[in-house]
């Protein structure tokens, strides 16, 4: 009797003990968007290891053909009352994982390719954040089919939105602020996601449409990719002479670019006939053929010898900043099982380039969307690495200037003036009501990778809308940590744990 009251404890607590170590994996089924659900990890302790912080990483199953990836970091201070902000890479098709590791997120990886360092600058020190691999294809996200335009990507993370704020892990965000962080392509995505999020609002407001209300409330894009008529001949004059770095290719070659663009039939008038025929997609190959030749003729001479994304670097660099050993950590297995990821990781998918390419986007302006936003009053901070050739601060300036919103010729006739923090300048800045544009000192295409501390600064200014509520507090200087192979020990633990009791449980089932 006794050893049998015995035996039922420890059957007990051994179930008790598989739920909490087998069940690491969740599944929140939605009841609103049929065959989806959020199957996802909690706290697997990679990356963000600061004791006591919280994070969530798995999949938006939001469809039985489409896996969209993300990764969620609770707010370093202040959770409870912290901003949810979604952060997005460009491409089209490069994941956010490049968000997490090279640019804003928790930790970065050592060249050992497993040994994390944290982040005193990481944007989670101020916001919650959320990192998703869009569109379906890019990084470990996966689907059948192929997305292949930023109207389609739209739908699909709104979608994913609705999931996650049925969940209960995310409903307490309904109501908090929510900020759209994104950069290069990003300029494509962000205004026709939070355009479409509206207008699914007022359905939901007006009661044809059942749903979860999502409301962006406020913008960054950081280096751009607006308007490739503006951008493209701004390729000419930023190599000419790129402001505080002097002349990037010589005269026969500009020379030549300038030919390029502007003769008959050359990249500014095959740009100009793809902006004519609108957004229809009976011109989709007019506008992917147009991008093409702009491509070769001014973008290729323009960046010759130089790495595109910062002009300081040789594009031969054999040592290139920012590293990508962070992508070694996302090919180890036992860190894939800790995170819950079950695909293979692609930085940037190939094709999804190939499929925005041939629906001609390349050629076609994201502007009028995100001049509308401006044009109602939605706080817009536009801000670019002067170093940065791709989407250089000239050409991004000129696009922000030239839009059609109530602010353009204000701002155009707004000087920049510069932004000191502990007496460096470290930008120069202008405003006009809630929109902001600034050229950032020294810094390349993807920003905050190249200056940390700014652009948390930066980011500061959005969370606290314009008001940090103090200059920089010195951060402590970062701490190596062995926790990924810490983490690889208990999650294999875990792993031989969860197998035992399986064994044990089949044992007792078939007594
Ligand atoms: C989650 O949803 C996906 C897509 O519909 C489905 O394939 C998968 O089996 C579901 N997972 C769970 C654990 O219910
Ligand atoms: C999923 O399947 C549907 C129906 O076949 C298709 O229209 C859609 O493009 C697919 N989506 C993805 C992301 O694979
Ligand atoms: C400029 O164009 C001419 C004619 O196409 C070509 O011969 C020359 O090599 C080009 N110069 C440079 C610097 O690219
Ligand atoms: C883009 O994708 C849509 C939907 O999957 C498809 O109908 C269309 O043919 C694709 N366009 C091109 C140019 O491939
Ligand atoms: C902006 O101002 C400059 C003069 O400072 C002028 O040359 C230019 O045409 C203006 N741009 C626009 C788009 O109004
Ligand atoms: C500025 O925006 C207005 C609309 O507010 C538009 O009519 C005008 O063309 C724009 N100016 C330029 C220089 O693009
Ligand atoms: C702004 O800062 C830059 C970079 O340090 C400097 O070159 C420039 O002279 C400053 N401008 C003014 C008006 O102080
Ligand atoms: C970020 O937060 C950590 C922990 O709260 C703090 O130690 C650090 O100083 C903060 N970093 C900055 C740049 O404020």
């Amino acid at each position: 009797m006794q050893s049998w009251i015995l035996a039922a404890w420890f059957l007990a607590w051994l179930s008790f003990r598989a739920e909490s170590v087998c069940a690491s994996r969740h599944t929140f089924r939605s009841s609103t968007v049929a065959d989806s659900n959020l199957t996802y990890v909690r706290n697997s302790n990679i990356c963000e290891t600061t004791p006591g912080v919280g994070q969530i990483s798995g999949y938006i199953n939001i469809a039985s053909n489409a896996s969209m990836w993300f990764w969620f970091f609770e707010a370093r201070n202040s959770p409870e009352t912290a901003p949810l902000t979604l952060w997005l890479n460009g491409g089209p098709g490069c994941s956010a994982m490049i968000g997490v590791f090279q640019e804003n997120g928790p930790c970065t990886v050592e060249s050992d390719g497993s040994t994390t360092t944290l982040n005193p600058y990481s944007w989670n020190n101020i916001s919650n954040m959320i990192y998703i691999d869009q569109p379906i294809g890019a990084g470990f996200s996966h689907g059948t089919g192929t997305v292949n335009s930023t109207d389609d990507a739209a739908k699909m993370m709104w979608t994913a939105f609705q999931i996650l704020y049925e969940s209960p892990e995310f409903s307490a965000f309904q109501g908090r602020d929510l900020i759209f962080a994104t950069e290069s392509y990003g300029a494509h995505y962000a205004p026709v996601f939070i355009t479409y999020f509206n207008a699914q609002n007022a359905l939901i407001d007006s009661g044809q449409l059942t749903g979860q209300k999502i409301i962006f409330t406020s913008l960054m894009i950081s280096d751009g990719k607006h308007d490739p008529l503006i951008q493209y001949a701004s390729y000419i004059t930023f190599a000419a002479d790129a402001p505080g770095y002097g002349p990037l290719q010589d005269a026969s070659t500009i020379s030549n670019m300038t030919d390029a663009f502007s003769k008959k039939d050359g990249c500014r008038a095959q740009l100009e006939d793809c902006y004519a025929a609108g957004t229809t997609h009976a011109d989709d190959a007019l506008c992917s053929a147009a991008n093409n030749v702009c491509m070769q003729d001014v973008f290729y001479p323009a960046i010759r010898g130089r790495d595109s994304d910062d002009l300081r670097q040789a594009s031969d660099s054999t040592d290139p900043f920012p590293p990508t050993y962070y992508q070694t950590l996302l090919r180890s297995q036992s860190v894939l099982d800790a995170i819950g990821a079950t695909s293979t990781y692609d930085a940037c998918s190939a094709d999804v380039q190939t499929g925005f390419d041939s629906t001609g986007e390349f050629g076609r302006t994201a502007l009028p969307p995100l001049a509308a936003l401006a044009d109602a009053h939605f706080p817009i901070l536009i801000w670019v690495g002067d170093a940065d050739i791709k989407a250089n601060w000239l050409g991004v300036h000129e696009a922000m200037v030239s839009m059609s919103w109530y602010g353009n010729l204000t701002l155009n006739s707004t000087a920049l003036t510069n932004w000191t923090i502990d007496g460096t300048p470290v930008a120069s800045i202008k405003s006009v009501d809630s929109f902001t544009f600034s050229r950032v000192f020294g810094g390349g295409h993807n920003l905050p990778a190249y200056v940390p501390s700014t652009a948390l600064q930066f980011f500061s200014r959005v969370v606290y809308k314009g008001d940090p509520p103090s200059t920089t507090s010195s951060p402590s200087s970062p701490t190596t940590s062995s926790r990924s192979s810490a983490a690889r020990s208990v999650q294999s633990i875990a792993v031989w744990g969860c197998a035992l009791i399986a064994v044990l449980w089949t044992l007792v089932a078939s007594v």
